[in-house]
């Protein structure tokens, strides 16, 4: 006979489960589900109208065989039927695994993105393709950082970087941020005030030096600093439009920061979605942003260092759409190899059936002209934002001031006013908006909010922002 104990499903999770607390854009997303009716200015998606939804309509209609005669003759009418000049693949072999750093067409075609944009030509060896850009933020933060490990961000940060920080028992160090993104100098007062991380040169110089004991002992030692005191190893960055502060980092800032990295042994982890889609100083330039990734593998070469100190996320999330799920991870082919071994235990391999998609997109159409389509849209959006954010009667006149980006607006209140009170479930469900605020980012004034204008219809920005005036008006009736 089996004894009746008490099944208690608290002790079966791991720790880390326990601590693990629940996103708030994930949960304010599935509010939304259940209650469409809301206008959301809160989740960080793209504008649904300028996704190549026909398109991809043709890229997905991969044909079966395009190895055997007959098979690659009904490909060729196939493709004339789509209007398409190629495939990338076919089902026979896009329907299976792939290899963990992703299928050659797609990281082809990617290499050939990266150059264009950032001016770096990554070698095969250089590139692995996650399962979008969450997945490479977890994947790094695995590959980089033991518990306890400082990780340096912006003040505020990306909202679902935080997390995958914290499930590896990392430490968040938010480094204070003005209109021109991280101020370096703060940086430098933290890496000099901090004690510095173990010196291995000696050991990691011969690969294979280092064994687990020794590294187990290394991690011991380390734990006797507190965690304040400790020097971060990893700095995460959005140089341009970050999220969610929509700051744009000048060249200068970004070559010191690079500099900083040879010379406090930090790797920088870069990572954009959205500085193609962005614009600057309401100007389209398409003339190339200084990614970190680039002046990185500059400066490498004129130090006649024996790697590139930054590793860049790229995700095709708001560039092309959300839903592949497909980003690439690009820099030093040995930090590349120790990834995809984590990525290898993690998904096996990113979507191959979506890579071939994604890949037939690339070698049929112009990206530019498309990422032009998306800029001059995002624009217009952040325009009419802008304007009827100014015209609200009761709203405009608690704000102190924004920036704004393709996609958000960042938005600081007068003193008084508590954001995370505006955007209790209880309001979001009685006035019918919502926005994420700052604290969900670091933020501890709680005077900030991350508005996305970008997913919204005009009629629904026009309408979500009349709904926030009325929220304003009845929680702050005293300060009109
Ligand atoms: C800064 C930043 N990084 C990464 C992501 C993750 O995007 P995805 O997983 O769709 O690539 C986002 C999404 O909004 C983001 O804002």
């Amino acid at each position: 006979m089996v004894e009746a104990t008490r099944y208690d499903k608290n002790l079966l999770f791991s720790e880390r489960a326990i601590k693990q607390r629940p996103s708030f854009v994930r949960q304010m997303l599935a509010l939304l589900q259940e209650h469409p009716e809301i206008i959301s200015f809160a989740g960080g998606l793209p504008d649904p109208e300028t996704m190549p939804t026909e398109e991809m309509f043709k890229c997905q209609q991969l044909p079966i065989d395009l190895v055997s005669p007959e098979g690659k003759a009904i490909a060729e009418k196939h493709l004339k039927q789509l209007g398409l000049k190629r495939f990338a693949g076919d089902l026979k072999r896009e329907l299976n695994y792939c290899a963990t750093t992703g299928r050659g067409h797609f990281k082809g075609e990617m290499v050939k993105l990266l150059k264009e944009l950032t001016g770096v030509e990554y070698g095969k060896d250089e590139i692995l393709v996650c399962n979008a850009g969450q997945q490479g933020i977890s994947l790094m933060a695995r590959a980089f950082l033991n518990p306890h490990d400082v990780v340096y961000t912006y003040g505020n940060t990306y909202v679902g970087a935080i997390p995958a920080f914290e499930l590896v028992g990392a430490v968040k160090r938010g480094i204070p941020v003005d209109k021109r993104g991280i101020v370096i100098d703060k940086l430098v007062e933290d890496l000099e005030r901090t004690v510095p991380n173990p010196d291995l040169s000696h050991k990691v110089r011969v690969p294979g030096q280092l064994s687990i004991k020794e590294l187990e002992e290394i991690i011991e030692r380390e734990k006797s600093i507190v965690d304040k005191d400790r020097r971060g190893k990893m700095v995460y960055i959005n140089a341009f439009y970050d999220n969610p502060n929509q700051t744009v980092l000048p060249r200068e800032r970004a070559e010191k920061l690079v500099k900083l990295a040879y010379k406090y042994n930090l790797v920088i982890f870069e990572d954009e979605p959205y500085g193609e889609v962005g614009f600057l100083d309401g100007e389209f330039k398409h003339d190339g942003l200084p990614y970190l990734n680039k002046i990185g593998k500059d400066m490498q070469k004129g130090l006649g260092e024996s790697s590139n100190p930054v590793l860049f996320l790229f995700t095709i999330s708001k560039i092309i759409f959300p839903g592949s799920r497909l980003a690439v991870l690009a820099g030093d082919a040995e930090f590349i190899d120790k990834i995809q071994v984590i990525e290898q235990a993690d998904s096996l391999c990113p979507s191959t059936k979506a890579q071939a998609e994604v890949a037939t997109y690339l070698m049929n159409y112009d990206i530019a002209e498309h990422i032009d389509i998306l800029r001059r849209g995002y624009k217009a959006k952040g325009d009419l934002f802008e304007s009827e954010l100014q015209k609200t009667k009761h709203l405009w006149p608690l704000i102190e001031g924004y920036n704004r980006g393709p996609l958000f607006f960042f938005i600081t209140f007068k003193p008084g006013v508590a954001v995370s009170e505006m955007f209790t479930e209880e309001n979001i469900l009685k006035y019918g908006v919502m926005a994420v605020p700052g604290k969900f980012c670091g933020d501890e004034t709680d005077l900030t909010v991350r508005s996305n204008q970008g997913f919204a219809s005009p009629d629904q920005i026009k309408e979500g922002l009349k709904r926030w005036d009325r929220l304003a008006e009845d929680l702050y009736p005293s300060k009109r």
